[in-house]
Order: C-alpha cells, then structure tokens, then sequence
C-alpha cells in the first residue's frame, strides 16, 4: 500500500521568525495519521530537523555530485547532514528555470538515494502541452526520463498551470494522469511500483483537498502557498487521513 503523504514545499519563502509555523505544525503532526514531510529553504533545515513531533523535513533540491567546486550548491549528502530525509527534485520551477532536464533529474534522484534521502520526483505539463492533447504523453516521458533504478521514490503529478495559480485540473484529467503514473510505475517495478505514493500538487488548499483525496492513485500532496501557514496545511493533511 503506498503512504498516506503531505509534504510542503516553502519555495524561497521563510526566515528565522517562521520556525514557530513550522513548530505549530510539527506539534500537531503527531495527532494525524498521515506522513507529513516539509520542505524549508536550505538555511531552516537544521532548525526545522531538531523541531519536536512527527515532521519529517526535506531539501527542495540538491546536486547530483556529492561535493566540489560548485558553487551554491548544497549536495544531498548536506541535506542529510542537516537532518532531512527527503528531497524535492524536478520542480518545474527548476525544469525551466534552470533547464534541468530528465537525466539531470534522475542523476539527482540517485543522489538522494546514495546518500539515504527519498527523492520526490516531480513532473507536470505545460498549459500549451495540455492544450495539444499531450499531457499525458509528456508526462510519462518525464516519468520515464527521470526514474532511478530503485523503487524508493516519491512521484508528484504538478501540473505546471496549476502551480501557484488557483487552477486545478478536473477531477477527470487527474484521474487519467495517475492511473497512467501507477500502470507505468508497475510496468517498470512490478510490485514494489504498486507502493510508491503518487502525490498531486498545484494550487491544493483546504477547501479542494477532499475531493482530489477521493481520487483513486492520489495518495496524498505536494502543498506550496497553503504549506506556509499551520492553520492552512494541518487542515490538508486532516482531509487525507480521513480519505
Ligand atoms: P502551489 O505550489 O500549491 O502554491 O500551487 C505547488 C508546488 O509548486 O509544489
């Protein structure tokens, strides 16, 4: 059975002063039968590690080398160091910010995993892709593209027009794209792909975790703006455990 997760992704939002959010939702963690993962920027991961309660704590992106002259840089060997357990990479903010391509996403995945992170793997279609009927090819070409060998991985549908826009694919569209994400995982590990969580992310927020929970294959989400705030997340991670 694949994990119940929430995980929360800060983006280059937060400063000292946000620990306490990151407490408060620390502290209630415990009393919510769900995985809850949050992902701070790099100078918070430390800090958030050494916070008490069940929250488990992630970079939002590492090197695929284990060190040297890359200035920068935090290696995934560092994030572990600071106490994370996970790593974000393939962001779409990342895929065209920084055109990072699927090898270079797989490269960074089996990065994490040398250095005893669990990678979540990100991928999602452009609005354009979408409207060209090919979501769904793009997407388990990235799948294809950015897998490690091992099965001990996160995979996050974020759709890029729903990142941080308000828009949410139908009920339908995310349907089609996880059922596709599970069929291929199984393809490629067998078994073991049946347990790997499939996570939804873009623009998820209290008021429409419920119903993209009810979906067959979303087991759980990637949470940006609504991770910011305690009074936003905890809510999210209710409506899982619930589902
Ligand atoms: P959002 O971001 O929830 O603010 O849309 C999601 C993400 O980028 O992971």
């Amino acid at each position: 059975m694949p994990q119940k997760i929430v995980a929360g992704n800060w983006k280059m939002n937060g400063t000292q002063a946000s620990l306490s959010e990151i407490q408060a939702i620390a502290e209630t963690t415990q009393d919510i039968h769900c995985s809850a993962i949050l992902c701070p920027p790099a100078h918070l991961l430390h800090s958030a590690a050494r916070l008490p309660g069940q929250l488990a704590i992630g970079g939002q992106n590492c090197h695929h080398a284990p060190s040297g002259a890359f200035t920068g840089d935090i290696s995934a060997e560092q994030l572990a160091d600071c106490g994370a357990f996970y790593v974000i990479v393939g962001h779409s903010e990342r895929r065209e910010g920084y055109s990072e391509s699927d090898s270079l996403v797989r490269a960074k995945a089996q990065a994490a995993l040398k250095s005893g992170l669990t990678p979540i793997i990100c991928l999602g279609e452009s609005q354009e892709q979408r409207a060209a009927g090919k979501a769904l090819e793009i997407v388990l070409a990235q799948l294809s593209g950015s897998l490690p060998d091992d099965p001990q991985v996160i995979i996050a549908y974020e759709p890029i027009w729903a990142i941080g826009t308000g828009l949410v694919p139908s009920v339908a569209e995310i349907t089609e794209v996880h059922d596709a994400l599970r069929t291929q995982l199984y393809t490629i590990f067998g078994a073991a792909g049946q347990d790997i969580s499939i996570l939804y992310g873009g623009s998820v927020k209290p008021s429409n975790a419920q119903e993209i929970f009810a979906i067959t294959h979303v087991n759980g989400a990637l949470v940006g703006g609504a991770s910011l705030k305690a009074e936003d997340f905890l809510p999210i991670m209710r409506s899982l455990a619930e589902s």
